[in-house]
């Protein structure tokens, strides 16, 4: 089955605002015509509305970084589902390792993350990964299932099958090392086996899964081609216009 990849970058807590307006400008000028891949970007939160403004009518996509699963409340600051829709975003990366590193995120909290995003039209990005020591000790496979069932425990087969799930092994980020693709394709696999165990095979086929950790345009290509790789999230080269152009044109002679 063939299914449409997505390159996502994730700018975390990088870039001034008027750095964030022009690169979001440059990926919808410069990323927003290629007809075979989904580009979504993620800039930090406060950068949402502006940049929702300069991607009106573009098919690229607006990610928040995070979001409360609550619709509205006194949750001192956090963004709801409501708020990112109306601000005009259309995915959220939730789970991400920093967030559960650094700031407590639970796979509690990711599963009703999941289901309140799904509630208004939002399509999470759901990232897993395991640390250094858990590859080591040989608990990827399971720390990453648990942290994937968690996920998408409260989604019905047409929500997860339009949930987009990252694996992003926590040794990989920002550290210049990257899982082979033969590592990535293995896990990939297992991720896909859970989620026909969970709910079907067909819906199991339907779900994109990125690979994250660092991806550069001298190993996109190889990443990309493993079977159950659907795309790529992307932090370090994912800001500046050139490396992340180069990543959502990996399968098309760039300037065409
Ligand atoms: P790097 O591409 O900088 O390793 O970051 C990956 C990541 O965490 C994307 O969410």
């Amino acid at each position: 089955m063939s299914r449409r990849p997505v390159i996502a970058g994730n700018w975390k807590m990088n870039l001034s605002a008027d750095d964030a307006i022009a690169l979001a400008a440059a990926v919808r000028d410069r990323c927003g015509r290629f007809r075979d891949v989904d580009v979504v970007i993620a800039p930090q939160g406060m950068m949402l509305w502006p940049i929702a403004r300069r991607l009106e009518g573009s098919p690229v996509g607006l990610a928040a970084q995070n979001c409360h699963w609550a619709d509205k409340g006194a949750y001192t600051g956090e963004f709801s589902p409501v708020q990112l829709k109306e601000t005009g975003c259309t995915h959220v990366i939730i789970g991400h390792s920093e967030r559960r590193q650094y700031f407590g995120e639970t796979d509690e909290g990711v599963g009703k993350k999941a289901r309140a995003l799904h509630d208004h039209g939002l399509i999470p990005i759901l990232c897993v990964g395991e640390s250094l020591q858990q590859r080591e000790s040989g608990q990827t496979i399971a720390v990453v299932s648990s942290q994937v069932a968690a996920g998408v425990a409260e989604l019905s087969d047409d929500e997860l099958a339009e949930t987009i799930i990252a694996y992003e092994p926590v040794w990989a980020i920002g550290t210049g090392l990257t899982a082979s693709p033969e590592q990535a394709q293995d896990v990939h696999l297992e991720i896909r086996n859970l989620l026909s165990r969970l709910a079907n095979e067909a819906t199991a086929q339907r779900v994109r899964i990125q690979y994250g950790g660092s991806v550069k345009p001298s190993n996109v290509r190889e990443l990309m081609s493993q079977a159950d790789i659907d795309g790529a999230l992307v932090g370090g080269a994912s800001l500046t216009i050139d490396s992340f152009a180069q990543l959502v044109a990996h399968r098309e002679d760039f300037d065409k």
